[in-house]
C-alpha cells in the first residue's frame, strides 16, 4: 500500500469519525435531554391560569358567609378532581392520598395508617389542624405550601374554586365550627363613623333629628288618614 493510499484511508476514516461525532453533538443541540426530576407521573389537573394580578390579593374569604348550600354542591364537582387520589366517602380509606373524610378540622398528617412524607409530618408542627384558611393556602399550590410533599397535585389557581372545595369537605364529616361573620367589613364603616358617632351623641343634632323626624312622620299619618277618610265617609 502506498503511503498516499494510507493517508486517503486515515484520511476517510477520520472524517467518518468527525462526521458521526458531529451529528450526535448536533442531535444533542436540537433535542435538548431533559432529567425527569421525579418518578412516576403527575396528575396535573389544573392548568396555570393568567390571573398574576389576582394572585397577590388571594386572602381567604370570610367563611361564615361561603359556606353556603350552594358551594358545597360546586365543590362536589371541583372534588372530581382529587377523586383520582383521595377517597371522600366516610370509608375515609386511604388510597394514593390519605382519606379525606373529616379532614376539616383534623391534624395534618393525622390520618391513621397512611404513610405521611416528611415534609408533611413536619408542616404539621407548625399548622396544628387543616383549618379552612389552611386548606385555602395549601390547595392553591400544594407543592408551595408544603415543599416537598408527595401530594403531586398542581393546585387550583381559582379562589371559587378553592371556596367551593372546602365548604364540600366541611360537609364531609368536619365538627370544625364555622367561624364568626367576619367583623372585618363591618369593621372598617364603623371604625370611621366612630369618632362621628361620638360627637353626634353628646351635641344636639343627633338628638333633635330623631324627634323631628317622628314628628314629621306623626302628623303625615292622621293627615293621610285623614284624606282617605272623607271619600270612604
Ligand atoms: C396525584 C394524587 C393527588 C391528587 C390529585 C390530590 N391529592 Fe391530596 N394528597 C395526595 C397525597 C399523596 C397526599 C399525602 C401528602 C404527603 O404525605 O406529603 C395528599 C394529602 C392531602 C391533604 C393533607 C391530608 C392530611 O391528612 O394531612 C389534603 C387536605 C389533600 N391532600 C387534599 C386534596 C384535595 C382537596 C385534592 C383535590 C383538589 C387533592 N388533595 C388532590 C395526593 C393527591
Amino acid at each position: 500500500m502506498s503511503d498516499l493510499t494510507f493517508n486517503k484511508i486515515a484520511g476517510g476514516v477520520l472524517l467518518t469519525g468527525l462526521v458521526i461525532f458531529g451529528l450526535r453533538e448536533a442531535s444533542d443541540i436540537v433535542f435538548k435531554k431533559t432529567e425527569v426530576e421525579k418518578a412516576g407521573y403527575e396528575i396535573a389537573v389544573q392548568e396555570e391560569s393568567a390571573e398574576g394580578g389576582a394572585a397577590a390579593a388571594d386572602t381567604p374569604p370570610d367563611w361564615n358567609a361561603v359556606l353556603t348550600p350552594a358551594n358545597v354542591a360546586a365543590g362536589q364537582a371541583v372534588s372530581a378532581k382529587c377523586a383520582a387520589c383521595h377517597k371522600l366517602d366516610a370509608s375515609n380509606a386511604n388510597s394514593t392520598g390519605p382519606g379525606l373524610w373529616d379532614v376539616v378540622g383534623r391534624k395534618p398528617a393525622g390520618h391513621p395508617g397512611f404513610n405521611y412524607s416528611g415534609a408533611m409530618k413536619d408542616f404539621a408542627g407548625k399548622q396544628p389542624i387543616w383549618d379552612y384558611d389552611a386548606l385555602y393556602t395549601f390547595l392553591k399550590a400544594p407543592g408551595k405550601d408544603v415543599p416537598g410533599t408527595n401530594m403531586t397535585f398542581v393546585g387550583l389557581k381559582k379562589p371559587e374554586d378553592r371556596i367551593a372545595l372546602i365548604a364540600y369537605l366541611h360537609s364531609l364529616g368536619s365538627t370544625l365550627p364555622v367561624p364568626p361573620p367576619r367583623p372585618a367589613a363591618a369593621a372598617a364603616p364603623a371604625a370611621e363613623g366612630a369618632p362621628a358617632a361620638d360627637a353626634a351623641a353628646p351635641g344636639a343634632p343627633g338628638g333633635t333629628t330623631a324627634p323631628a323626624a317622628g314628628a314629621a312622620a306623626a302628623p303625615a299619618a292622621p293627615a293621610a288618614g285623614g284624606n282617605t277618610a272623607p271619600p270612604k265617609a
